[in-house]
């Protein structure tokens, strides 16, 4: 069993490099269902999501291979095979997202179920529901997903769902439109980066998709997708939780190749804590004015669908916040149960306790102090890692290999930077 240890209280300093976004390269990776001839994908993250989707799309018949650290070339050489099996699905919910590039390419797929996770249950209903509007065959049994032989038309949907828009709902409804007969015109679509490069990266393929970055999507279908070549984006949820480290450690750290356009709102929400965050010529700089010593500012976060606060920021940023001085409500409206990170965090000497389902109240506390904890799943861990870097003493986290689904490498990262930490086997 591994475990992280970190000897905590040191602030970070020097520059680090911003990954491929693990989220956008897995919308891209399953497009390459969709080609006819080979697609290339540079700066993608070598993160386990993205390894276990390459295992999926070899099962799916692809040819999947590592040209150079970080370039991947995909290619269709067998599309018998329409089956996306649990074990994979399971073990990462996102698989879900090879469901419409397998059924507008190949007419028909099988797909288990994604389950739920620690964050809450992750229902695909707004999936099925833009697909059956294109017409696709759609059974669900025995925890799967059965498209039969369909054949895809466009029409205009409302993508909606109780916690805003989808963003892998839209990826699978927005492949399924690029190759339906007609127009297709999405309404209340997920405008995340992720989701606007994958629509660019369907146009470089032959796609024709206009209104990308709004909430409305007009699909005109095409008779078939080439190969294309792209760069995934930088990873906004990595950055974020680089800035933070840099935040909570009173540290100061150049982050770069960080897409400055994606950060509004963790740089607003940084800025609101009390922390300084200067663009640079290629990413940005973090650092909390009067130092380690300093004392942040308590402030509220209620996440949205991008451009708002992210989700996937917020147990890192509610680490951050139970060391600024003052009460900070933490509201998460897309994910009500992704909490897992409070009673760790509280192990360590915060003072967080739950409102109601979905919303915080974080009381700040002069300083955290080391202790056993354990990572419930990806971003608590963050959480928790971010945690032990300010805590005074050391701290063990177990079950430590959640962070190794999103994160490339964040232990050499953060040594780089001057932290102590390390992952030792038990
Ligand atoms: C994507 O998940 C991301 N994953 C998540 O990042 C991220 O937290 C999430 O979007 C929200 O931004 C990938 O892109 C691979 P949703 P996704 O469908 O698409 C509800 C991480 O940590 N909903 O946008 O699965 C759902 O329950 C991961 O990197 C329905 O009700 O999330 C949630 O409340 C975690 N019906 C909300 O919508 C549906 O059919 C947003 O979920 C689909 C979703």
């Amino acid at each position: 069993m591994s475990v992280i240890e970190i000897e905590g209280d040191a602030p970070l300093k020097g520059r680090v490099t911003a990954a491929g976004s693990k989220n956008g390269a897995l919308l891209l990776m399953a497009a390459a269902i969709l080609a006819d001839g080979p697609l290339t994908l540079s700066n993608v993250p070598d993160v386990r999501d993205v390894r276990t989707l390459a295992e999926l799309l070899r099962q799916l018949g692809l040819r999947v291979s590592a040209k150079q650290p970080g370039v991947y070339e995909f290619e269709v050489e067998d599309e018998s095979r329409r089956e996306a099996t649990y074990d994979l699905v399971s073990e990462m919910r996102a698989s879900v997202c090879v469901l419409g590039p397998l059924v507008a390419r190949r007419g028909s797929a099988l797909v288990a179920r994604p389950g739920g996770c620690r964050i809450g249950p992750r229902p695909i209903d707004i999936h099925l529901r833009g697909l059956r509007a294109l017409g696709a065959v759609v059974e669900e049994k025995e925890g799967k997903v059965i498209v039969g032989p369909s054949h895809l038309k466009g029409c205009e949907m409302d993508l909606a769902g109780p916690h805003g828009p989808t963003v892998t709902g839209t990826g699978n409804v927005m492949c399924a439109a690029a190759l339906a007969e007609g127009r297709t015109i999405l309404h209340n679509a997920a405008a995340e980066p992720e989701i606007q490069d994958l629509a660019y990266l369907l146009n470089d393929m032959g796609a024709r998709i206009s209104g990308i970055g709004a909430s409305t999507l007009v699909i005109d279908g095409v008779p078939s997708l080439h190969g294309a070549q792209r760069e995934v984006i930088p990873d906004r949820i990595e950055a974020g939780t680089f800035m933070i480290a840099a935040a909570i450690t009173g540290g100061d750290v150049l982050l770069e190749k960080v897409s400055w356009e994606h950060m509004g709102a963790t740089v607003e929400t940084l800025r609101r804590i009390g922390v300084s965050v200067e663009r640079e010529l290629f990413g940005c700089r973090v650092t909390v004015p009067g130092g380690p010593d300093a004392r942040l500012t308590a402030a509220d976060i209620v996440t949205a669908p991008y451009p708002g606060p992210a989700t996937d920021v917020q147990a890192p940023f509610s680490a951050l916040l139970c060391l600024a001085a003052g009460q900070s409500r933490v509201t998460d409206t897309i994910f009500p149960d992704r909490f897992t990170h409070v009673d760790e965090l509280n192990r360590l000497g915060a003072n967080i306790r739950m409102l109601d389902a979905g919303r915080a109240l974080i009381e700040g506390v002069d300083h955290l102090s080391g202790a056993p904890v354990h990572a419930p799943d990806l971003r608590a861990c963050a959480a928790l890692i971010l945690a032990g870097l300010a805590a005074q003493g050391v701290t063990r986290i177990f079950d430590p290999e959640h962070i190794d689904r999103g994160y490339d490498r964040i232990e050499e990262k953060l040594t780089a930077l001057g932290a102590r930490i390390r992952r030792t086997e038990t």
